[in-house]
This record gives structure tokens, sequence and C-alpha cells, in this order.
């Protein structure tokens, strides 16, 4: 089965083609960061127009580029939430329409177990059950996943996702958006040695995370020294060794706790080089295989939401006609196709 895959959520226009046997045949993006930047953030009426502007003739050319006629899609998945709303309405939308159009099953999307099934896309992926640390934008969770559709949530975030404390970190150090790759290169430039930040919750026992105590120092200690672009440096890497630290020690805690020896990083702030190397070093000495999907396939893409989309279409799920959106949405909600 041949399947065409949306990803709208949020702020990057995704499309990509998978094939069950082939594998990924194309997959195209198109990024929103200059719509956006100018205000420093997201801003979802505009997030909306742009997917409504970039999707259709995203479409075009990711099927021209797999070489595939619309006659030799099978399915269509596009992203239904988590999101934003009227970002989410547009794939859903469009892919409603197009499978209508084309006489072919529709299918709403989980774009985190989209993020958590991207490693299947690489070389080496990962066998059932295997832990997964979900690191984004908008979520923080450590997940048992036993199988597609089968996860068991064993911590998620109090506060701030990790990758939002990362966005809002850079932008009070005026790194501009987007935020968390910009303060990944201003900490590689830091002194390790001026600022320690805490590690927040890794001093009493569980799975949970908190992000917004960081981002709180990292403020504190910006008013209290001259910033110059050394000191945003040094607090840039103080935050980012916190932020990845208490990560590890967390994914180092549910190894422990579920015995679980493959650990699946996905989400975004999986695109970190610190973290991809600190999470490499825990796995060696915990004899621990590690999976990664590719940095472009960390953050939002086309392709995981394809993957995601024919793992539950080729065993027969499809939506009825009409769609639905859902802005909020958790993992434990979904089964087994
Ligand atoms: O998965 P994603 O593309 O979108 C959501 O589903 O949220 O994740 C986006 C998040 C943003 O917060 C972004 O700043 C962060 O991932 N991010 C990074 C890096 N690349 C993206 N954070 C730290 N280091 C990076 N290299
Ligand atoms: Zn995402």
């Amino acid at each position: 089965m041949r399947v065409l895959g949306i990803e709208t959520s949020c702020d990057d226009t995704g499309v990509a083609v998978y094939d069950g046997e082939a594998g990924l045949l194309a997959h195209r993006l198109a990024s929103q960061v200059a719509v956006h930047a100018p205000y420093g953030g997201v801003v979802p009426e505009l997030a909306a127009r742009d997917h409504i502007r970039s999707l259709l003739p995203l479409i075009d050319s990711t099927l021209e580029l797999s070489t595939s006629s619309a006659s030799e899609i099978g399915g269509i998945a596009y992203t239904a939430g988590p999101g934003l709303s009227g970002a989410l309405l547009v794939g859903a939308a469009v892919g409603r329409s197009l499978a209508w159009a084309w006489g072919v099953p529709a299918l709403g999307v989980h774009h985190m177990e989209a993020h958590v099934l991207a490693p299947m896309l690489e070389p080496e992926p990962p066998e059932f059950p295997f832990l997964a640390l979900l690191v984004s934008g908008g979520h923080t969770l450590l997940v048992d996943a036993a199988g597609v559709g089968s996860y068991r949530v064993l911590g998620a975030t109090v506060d701030d996702a990790v990758g939002e404390a990362f966005d809002k970190t850079a932008k009070l150090l005026g790194l501009g958006y987007p935020g968390g790759p910009a303060l990944a290169r201003a900490a590689e430039l830091g002194d390790p040695k001026r600022f320690r930040f805490p590690r927040p919750m890794t001093d009493r026992p569980g799975l949970e995370f908190s992000f917004s105590g960081l981002k709180t120092f990292a403020r504190q200690t910006s008013v209290a020294h001259r910033l110059d672009s050394a000191t945003v440096n040094d607090i840039a890497y103080a935050f980012q060794d916190a932020a990845v630290d208490t990560l590890v020690i967390k994914c180092g805690r549910a190894v422990q706790q579920t015995g679980c020896d493959r650990l699946v990083v996905a989400g975004g702030v999986g695109a970190n080089r610190y973290l991809r190397e600190r999470l490499a070093e825990l796995a060696s000495e915990r004899g621990v295989a590690l999976y990664f999907p590719r940095a472009e396939f960390c953050t939002d893409n086309g392709a995981m939401v394809a993957y995601a989309g024919w793992s539950r279409l080729r065993q027969g799920a499809t939506d009825p006609l009409g769609f639905d959106v859902r802005p909020r949405w958790s993992l434990t909600e979904l089964t087994p196709p």
C-alpha cells in the first residue's frame, strides 16, 4: 500500500509518500520560519493561512518527486492532533477531500504517535517493546511502547515542554526564533564552568519533568549580569546542560524501572546534538540500544505521518466521511490497529 502523508499541526507543512514495499519514496517540507520570525513565535492564524497557501502545491511536487500518480495512492494520512486547531483543520480538510475524490481511505493520525514511529523510517528500526523519550515544542513524555497504539505514559512534564523552555530561554537571551537550534548553537560556545543551573525534579523519585524553573533561572542570571555575547553563550550552556542532564537522568531511571533495553528518542529536541551525545553515553554504560530518527525526521515532517498512517491503513483502519481534529489528544487514548 502506498500512502500520502500530510503534516500541518504547527508551523511546518510536511508531505510525504510512503510505500509498504519500497519504503519512503519522497518527502518535502515547507517551513514557515520567515512568516513567524517577526513575531518571535508561532502565530496560529498565520500558520493556518500559510498551510492553505503551501499544501496543494507541496502535494503536487511530492507526488511528482515520488513518481507516483494519484491513482497509485492507496490511502491518505493527515495529522488530526494534537496541535493548533486552525492548522490541523487545513491538513484534515485537504487530506479528507482528496481521499474522497480519489476513492481511497483517509485516516487522522496522532502527531506524537507519528514522532514515536519516526525511527521506523531508518535502516535499522527498533523492535517493540521500547522506551520512548518524546521531546518536542509541545510535549515531554517518557513512554513505554508495547506496539503500534499501545502506549503507557511513564512520565510527563508538569509545566513547560522542554522544547518550549528552549524557545522561551532563547527569546529572553535575544537569540530569536526558532529558539531551540539557536540556543544549542550558542551553548556550544559557552564556558561550561561559569554557571550551573539545577536539575529540576531529579532529587525525588519518579519520572515527571519540570522545565519552567530553568527558564526562570536563566532570566534571573541574565538580569544579574551584563548580557554581552559571552554571557549569553554561558547562560545558554548552563540551560542546555541542565535540561539535557535532567532528560538523561530520567531516561536512566526509566531503563532501570522497566528493564527495557531499547530507547527511542524522537521529537524536535531529539535533533539536539548534545542530547544525542549524552544519551549515547548513557546507552553504552547501560547496554541499551539507542534509536534516533535522522535530525530532519526529529522535527515535524510528513514522512512520519505517512508511515504512522500506513501502519494503520494497511490493517484496514479508516475514518468515516467528514473529519474531526483533536487539538488536545493523549497518546494513551490510542488503541492498536
Ligand atoms: O517536534 P517539533 O518539530 O514540533 C512539535 O511537535 O512541537 O519540535 C519543535 C521543538 C521546538 O521547541 C524547537 O526549538 C526544538 O524542537 N528544537 C530544538 C532543536 N531543534 C529543534 N531544541 C534544541 N536543540 C535543537 N537542535
Ligand atoms: Zn512535533
